[in-house]
């Protein structure tokens, strides 16, 4: 039998997708969101519920997103659909593809900005802004950032014009071809950063903090964060896993390049944590700053050092880099839907694309300036949007998710596209799928929307 072939292009190898689905995975969630949440989380309890929940419910869905990816070879929506009519249920499966394009919309929105905010950084330190800059003045920089539209605008549009050229080139010449580049690069600069922090930090204070489970601290607010981070970490929930396991090669193990994906990317969450917090504690400052603390503690411990000109420059473009190649993934599932499905050039449907991410990310900057009275229950449209997203629809998304492969996806169908036999293997994966991640997802979910609406 002549093997199905996505319209799009395929990966060169399994390497290359595992490289593109960690360069999805690895980005502001790792480098930037979770060491402030685990900071604002009392630390090592939150990181041990985040490690457990990739396990337990990350792992476990990604492997059911690359099924459905690969087998349908279609975009999101399109897969949902083909996948759910194969095994005789209704082709209004698609549903869950449609809310995933709509998640990757609000995400990508918040995303732009905060890659703007590293763009501007990355200028700034090439321009030594921040030599010997002290704590409190390196807070005055940030926030002055954040007040000024005009530069948080111009940031932005470059962010989106980088993420739409590369979206534009199409799986070969474009994602797979960024994913060649960025990732080395990556890894390197990661390297060089943790080296220096060993050196220079203090890193026994910042190894305890992100590694005494002290269970005492932890709430259920703290559990919905860490369940949301880690499908927002593995880029789950929304079909750009499911996108990218669409142009995997038959051959490769769907389980073994999961785990690699998924183990790569927590060991960079715990290798930027291990940069950023002996840095924070060396000079005194407070790991609950919020959404600020790379953006403030960073340019501080650069300044103060030899050679931190150079040291902040390479640091910020990491995180640029991380983030270019997370935003990639965000836009290619509606790109590909676009082309499937009205059979759009794909310049012209990321052009399209681009323009839409664009306008929702002037709503999202506005927030720190000439919009920051504007509040969606009670936040404002930033935090709104990332709200939103990574606690209700990344996970509701997940649920879905969850729940198709485990109960409506026919079980040889699973078997076959994981090419297992009806081992421990299987069933450890398949009672994950079909039970212990939507029921947990469902409980954490439930109990914090409750809370919310009640409190
Ligand atoms: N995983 C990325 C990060 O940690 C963000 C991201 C990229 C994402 N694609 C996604 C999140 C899809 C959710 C869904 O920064």
């Amino acid at each position: 039998m002549q093997e199905k072939q996505s319209i799009h292009g395929a990966w060169a190898n399994r390497w290359i997708f595992i490289l593109a689905a960690t360069g999805s995975a690895v980005g502001l969630g790792n480098i930037w969101k979770f060491p402030y949440i685990t900071g604002e989380n009392g630390g090592g309890a939150f990181v041990l519920v985040y490690l457990v929940c990739i396990l337990l419910v990350g792992v476990p869905i990604m492997m059911g997103e690359v099924l459905v990816g690969r087998r349908a070879r279609q975009s999101p929506i399109n897969a949902m659909r083909e996948i759910a009519v194969e095994s005789g249920h209704s082709a209004k499966w698609s549903f869950v593809g449609i809310m995933g394009v709509l998640s990757g919309f609000m995400i990508f929105s918040f995303y732009s900005v905060v890659a703007g905010w590293v763009l501007h950084y990355v200028a700034g330190m090439a321009s030594g802004d921040f030599v010997g800059i002290g704590s409190e003045d390196a807070g005055k920089v940030f926030n002055g950032l954040l007040g000024d539209w005009k530069t948080l605008l111009i940031w932005h549009s470059i962010f989106v014009v980088m993420v739409m050229t590369v979206v534009a080139g199409g799986v070969n010449k474009g994602l797979e071809r960024a994913t060649r580049i960025m990732m080395p690069a990556l890894f390197v600069l990661l390297l060089v950063l943790l080296g220096y922090s060993m050196n220079t930090g203090h890193f026994g204070a910042g190894w305890n903090f992100l590694f005494q489970f002290d269970l005492s601290k932890l709430s259920w607010d703290a559990v919905l964060v860490a369940l949301g981070h880690s499908f927002f970490t593995l880029s789950l929930g929304m079909g750009a896993i499911m996108a990218y396991g669409s142009y995997m090669p038959k051959k490769a193990s769907i389980s073994s390049t999961v785990l690699t994906i998924a183990g790569m990317d927590t060991l960079v969450a715990l290798i930027a944590g291990l940069a950023i917090f002996p840095i924070v504690f060396a000079n005194g400052m407070d790991p609950g700053a919020g959404p600020g603390l790379m953006f403030v503690t960073l340019p501080v411990a650069f300044g103060q050092m030899a050679g931190g000109q150079i040291f902040g420059f390479l640091f910020f473009v990491l995180i640029a880099v991380a983030a270019w190649t997370s935003a990639i993934s965000l836009m290619e599932p509606a790109a590909a839907w676009l082309v499937e499905t009205f059979g759009m050039k794909r310049s012209t449907s990321c052009v399209l694309l681009a323009l839409t991410v664009w306008g929702l990310g002037i709503m999202a900057l506005g927030s720190f300036n000439f919009m920051s009275d504007v509040t969606f229950f009670g936040m404002n449209t930033f935090d709104f949007l990332d709200f939103a997203t990574a606690n209700i629809m990344l996970p509701l998304g997940g649920i879905f998710i969850s729940l198709f492969v485990g109960w409506f996806v026919k079980k040889r169908v699973n078997l076959d596209e994981l090419a297992l036999e009806e081992n421990g293997l299987f069933y450890t994966w398949y009672i994950s799928i079909r039970f212990i991640a939507p029921v947990a997802v469902s409980i954490i979910f439930l109990v914090n929307l409750y809370q919310k609406i009640a409190g």
